[in-house]
């Protein structure tokens, strides 16, 4: 029977593996003798390989099958290089291999492959490695309880069972302390084909299973359909037709199922709508959509949501909104994690601006001593630690709901660091007051006072925030309100922010730049407000935790919010709405009596 390297049938039951380990000790060969023996490559590809190492004299080796099958990929067809893909009678297995730590979590954690279980694969020679350790620990973090190892190379030590046993026993008391009772340990030589498919005559004192044998009785794990709706908003389409303001929302459900008619809540939002129709690509809508599929929604009332929020389901248990949380992370970057640093954060679709807050507790994962009082986050440390975002983001923990409890950190364009939710702190927006407090308790003032100041320019100080959707005048609104208080002899200041900067469209906002820009203008704001001013800006689209962000930066200062058209708070509210047309002296009329009556403007009195 011969398979070709295409992905597995549908209808049948697939399961991922990944096969892990420190360099070298055989994971390539593992698995090329598992398809080579499973009878899983292309017609006559071993026989093709084995001819061209001799005529390149040089020794056949089973791990060329994979690069082999690499290079085949290359010329047009199917599958991906992390993958390939055999079958037993019992089911599908796509194997993962992962050369090492970083393509290891970016499978785990970025969805393209999530192992169910892994084989981890050590040298009997060099015996337990530190990456053999690392990689168990690992495992286990990112919640992978299925796990055989596979101690390899026996050939080399003459299938010694006291080599095999005391390996056994090591690192059986490794997995132990980390709480994993493996499936197996199965004694093997990858090269020489023993317990690969079927037991050996070479290892007469084993009676356990085949590496195949284990595989097969590894146990597929109940569907996330079970699980409480997760679907993460991966983007926002808008049907075309004129006047149509519908939008569909697109996204890959993670777990649960969900249902036309069903009322959702957006995380961290909270805002609510009832789902009106699940949209397909290319196919008719369907009544119902569940983990795995990826779908498009349609809602009964429209709600302005963003990608990255996560969608929930109304009478189940929610995401937790967040910008405190705690996390066990797994540090790969030769530079230091350190405090005060901004890096970003992906989980599930979301992605923030993060910065490390505190350190609790340092792992060192190869050998599970525990270091207390570190100032930072080093290369290859599991650290318990507190990560804070300036906007709240939804998740879960990790051992609620492992796919929404999980992140990687990324810096200058590269994963650092992955891993998982511990637990989901209440609070929000933390990072900010803190510094608020901070900065207010240094400041360093002078004998005068605000109230001075506002005696001085006939005025009381405010941020007057102009908001609303990109190309409804809002920046012409501004200009001409600061033109018109400054001829009525006002201290005020407009500052002009490009739509390109803070659009909501643009790539700062999907990379968590806009967040960062957010902080900026209100330090800047607050810099203005206290010197006296009114200062005048705008932003498109801001929504609740925008606007949170910027009116506790510009504190103790006050802030008005003019909002043009439609706006996009579900929690906070504007001071005055303007409708576009409004955006003439009449507007500029309406914003100058919200400011009298608001005590901004004090009249002259003779
Ligand atoms: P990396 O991907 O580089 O981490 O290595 P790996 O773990 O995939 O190891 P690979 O399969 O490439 O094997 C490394 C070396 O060990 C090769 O030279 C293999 O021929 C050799 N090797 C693998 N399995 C066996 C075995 O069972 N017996 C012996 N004697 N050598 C083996
Ligand atoms: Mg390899």
């Amino acid at each position: 029977m011969t398979t070709l390297q295409s992905p597995p049938a549908a209808g049948r039951e697939q399961m991922n593996i990944v096969v892990i380990g420190h360099v070298d000790h055989g994971k390539s060969t593992v698995i090329g003798r598992l398809l080579a023996d499973t009878d899983s490559l292309p017609e006559g590809k071993l026989d093709r390989v084995r001819r061209q190492c001799r005529l390149n004299s040089k020794p056949f080796e089973y791990a060329f099958l994979l690069d082999a099958l690499k290079d085949e990929q290359a010329q047009g067809i199917t599958i991906d290089s992390a993958r390939c893909f055999f079958r037993s009678a019992q089911r599908e297995y796509i194997i993962i291999d992962a050369p090492g730590h970083i393509e290891f979590l970016k499978n785990m954690i970025s969805g393209a492959a999530r192992a169910e279980a892994g084989l981890l694969v050590i040298d009997a020679a060099e015996g337990v490695q530190e990456n053999s350790r690392r990689h168990g620990y690992l495992v286990s973090m990112l919640g992978v309880r299925q796990l055989a190892v596979v101690i390899n190379k026996m050939d080399l030590v003459g299938y010694d069972p006291d080599v095999f046993e005391s390996i056994r026993d090591e690192y059986r008391e490794f997995l132990a302390r980390v709480g994993i009772e493996p499936a197996a340990f199965i004694p093997v030589s990858a090269r020489e084909g023993d317990n690969i498919v079927g037991p050996s005559a070479h290892t007469p004192w084993y009676e356990g299973p085949s590496v195949l044998g284990i595989l097969d009785r590894f146990t597929k794990a109940a569907p996330p359909v079970d699980q409480p709706l997760r679907l993460p908003v991966q983007d926002v389409y808008k049907f075309t037709e004129d006047g149509d303001d519908r939008r569909i929302i697109a996204g890959r459900i993670e777990t649960g199922a969900l249902a036309a008619g069903d009322r959702i809540v957006f995380q961290p939002s909270g805002k609510t709508s009832r789902v009106a129709s699940i949209e397909n690509f290319n196919r008719p809508p369907q009544a119902a959509a569940s983990a795995g599929e990826s779908t498009g929604v349609t809602l009964t009332e429209q709600v302005y949501v963003k990608p990255g929020e996560l969608i929930c389901k109304a009478d189940q248990p929610q995401a937790a909104a967040t910008s405190k949380l705690r996390v066990n992370l797994f540090w790969m970057s030769p530079n230091p994690m350190v405090m005060g640093k901004r890096y970003k954060l992906k989980l599930a679709g979301a992605r923030a601006a993060t910065w490390l807050t505190a350190i609790h507790n340092v792992l060192d994962a190869s050998d599970l001593t525990t270091a207390a009082n570190r100032r930072q986050i080093e290369r290859h440390d599991v650290a318990e630690c507190t990560l804070e975002t300036l906007r709240p983001i939804a998740c879960d923990t990790a051992a609620d709901i492992p796919r929404t409890g999980r992140f990687v950190i990324i810096d200058n364009y590269e994963i650092v660091a992955g891993g998982v939710v511990l637990d989901a702190a209440a609070e929000t927006n933390t990072l900010i007051a803190d510094h608020v407090r901070q900065r207010e308790k240094a400041w360093d003032r002078t004998s005068i006072t605000n109230g001075m100041r506002a005696g001085r320019y006939r005025q009381r100080s405010a941020l007057v925030l102009i908001t609303g959707p990109v190309d409804h005048g809002k920046r012409d609104l501004a200009k001409a309100l600061e033109e018109y208080l400054f001829n009525s002899g006002r201290f005020v200041y407009y500052l002009g922010v490009s739509n390109s900067l803070l659009g909501i469209d643009s790539d700062m906002n999907v990379a968590g730049e806009r967040d960062e820009y957010l902080r900026r203008l209100g330090e800047v704001s607050h810099l203005f407000t206290d010197a006296g001013a009114i200062f005048i800006t705008t932003v498109s689209d801001l929504d609740d935790y925008e606007l949170d962000i910027i009116d506790t930066l510009n504190q103790p200062n006050e802030l008005v919010v003019v909002a043009v058209g439609e706006h996009r708070f579900a929690r906070r509210r504007s001071d005055l709405d303007l409708a576009p047309a409004q955006v003439d002296i009449n507007g500029l009329r309406q914003i100058r009596e919200l400011l009298q009556s608001k005590n901004y403007l004090m009249e002259y009195h003779l």
